[in-house]
């Protein structure tokens, strides 16, 4: 029996070596390792300006705080996504209003945005789920019209390009996530991208305090002013040092990613229990975050049943995710969401099982996986 972890970073002697340099060293926090990833990240996605955090969700709050998204306000928020897309929201005190997803993709419905928008309308968020890009055109055209700004959570999107523009520049900004689990790691931490001069400027104070200057800005060490309200939402340089080694990879973590994904999908084309979301096609360049079995009508009652099979025989599963947003307890609670508010994304968090393509996979692995899935379903049919 194989043992199939769903994600498993890659950490090899480089990534040791720089980690050990850093503690080393007297500088663990704002040094040069950090100013390295935001250039080298720049570089990779295209973009003006690349602001190093400690989390996506910091990226995304930074950026409703930069806004001055307050109480009263309302936020356009996809229903299929991480509880962190919206809670970024939340925590400006203002209120995410959610949207059902789209059935080729899961990604956000924009046919039902324009309907959604009112008078406190500021902003809208998309994901571009599983790393397939959201349509950023249409998006955009529904901002301008109605003079909102535009955030792309882009946690499972490095690597997505919508017409050939990397995910996280097509709308105001784009906040990336190096949790373990995705397509590179810093361990905990993430980037906020932008074409804007002020955003950047702005949110690189906002991440740290507020203060006027940075250490190595300063003139006399310790003296400096404080002139707005900030957080201390910096990535230290342990993490930026995974980052610039990781970073170093990616094009080969994303290479091994998509030969995965496309040999999966391939030795389950002919499962006619299970579907998947549409990938990459013309001005759609997805990152293939994982491979999405959509279990049918008849079998998704005995998803937990085909999972635990998974499981048992090595094959990691998770679930993206595990129910929309509106119907976590929190949410459900607050805005009294009905449970048959948000049809779509509910059939993806019922029927779905997300399977493993990471580059920590072999060939051998794949063909595994594609066979215990199969077994799954002969065993619980
Ligand atoms: C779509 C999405 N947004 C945001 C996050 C949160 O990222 P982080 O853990 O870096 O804050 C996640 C985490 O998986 C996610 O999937």
């Amino acid at each position: 029996m194989r043992t199939i972890p769903f994600g498993k970073p890659i950490i090899g002697d480089e990534e040791k070596k720089a980690v050990a340099d850093v503690l080393n060293g007297t500088i663990l926090v704002h040094g040069p390792r950090s100013k390295e990833f935001e250039t080298l990240f720049a570089k990779y996605t295209g973009a003006p300006y690349s602001i190093s955090v400690s989390s996506c969700t910091a990226a995304l709050h930074l950026t409703y705080f930069y806004y001055g998204i307050k109480q009263g306000d309302e936020v356009i928020v996809p229903a299929m996504t991480h509880a962190a897309t919206a809670h970024a929201v939340e925590l400006c005190g203002a209120k995410p209003v959610f949207i059902d997803a789209e059935r080729e993709t899961g990604n956000i419905d924009i046919d039902r945005i324009s309907d959604s928008i009112t008078d406190c309308t500021k902003a809208i968020s998309v994901v571009h789920y599983l790393g397939m890009p959201v349509d950023m055109e249409s998006i955009n055209k529904i901002a301008d019209k109605h003079k909102l700004f535009v955030v792309e959570d882009c946690a499972l999107a490095i690597g997505t390009y919508f017409k050939g523009i990397h995910a996280g520049l097509h709308g105001d900004t784009g906040c990336f996530s190096f949790y373990p689990v995705k397509h590179m790691t810093t361990a905990e931490g993430g980037m906020l991208i932008t074409r804007h001069a002020e955003i950047a400027e702005k949110i690189t104070r906002e991440k740290a305090f507020g203060v006027d200057r940075t250490p190595s800005e300063r003139s006399i060490p310790g003296v400096y002013d404080v002139t707005m309200l900030g957080y201390n939402y910096r990535m230290n340089e342990i993490e930026a040092a995974l980052g610039v080694e990781q970073l170093k990879r990616i094009d080969i973590f994303l290479k091994k990613r998509r030969e995965n994904y496309e040999s999966l999908n391939r030795a389950l084309k002919d499962v006619d229990e299970i579907s998947t979301f549409k990938s990459s096609y013309k001005d759609y360049q997805s990152s293939y975050y994982c491979y999405s079995a959509i279990l049918n009508e008849k079998l998704r009652q005995k998803r937990f049943e085909i999972v635990e099979y998974l499981n048992r025989h090595g094959v990691g599963t998770s679930v993206y995710y595990p129910r929309p947003v509106p119907h976590f307890t929190y949410y459900t609670k607050k805005y009294k969401y009905k449970e048959d508010s948000f049809p779509v994304a509910s059939w993806i968090s019922s029927s779905s099982i997300a399977l493993p393509v990471g580059p920590h996979l072999d060939a051998e692995d794949i063909e595994y996986i594609a066979d215990t899935l199969k077994n799954a379903i002969m065993e619980v049919k």
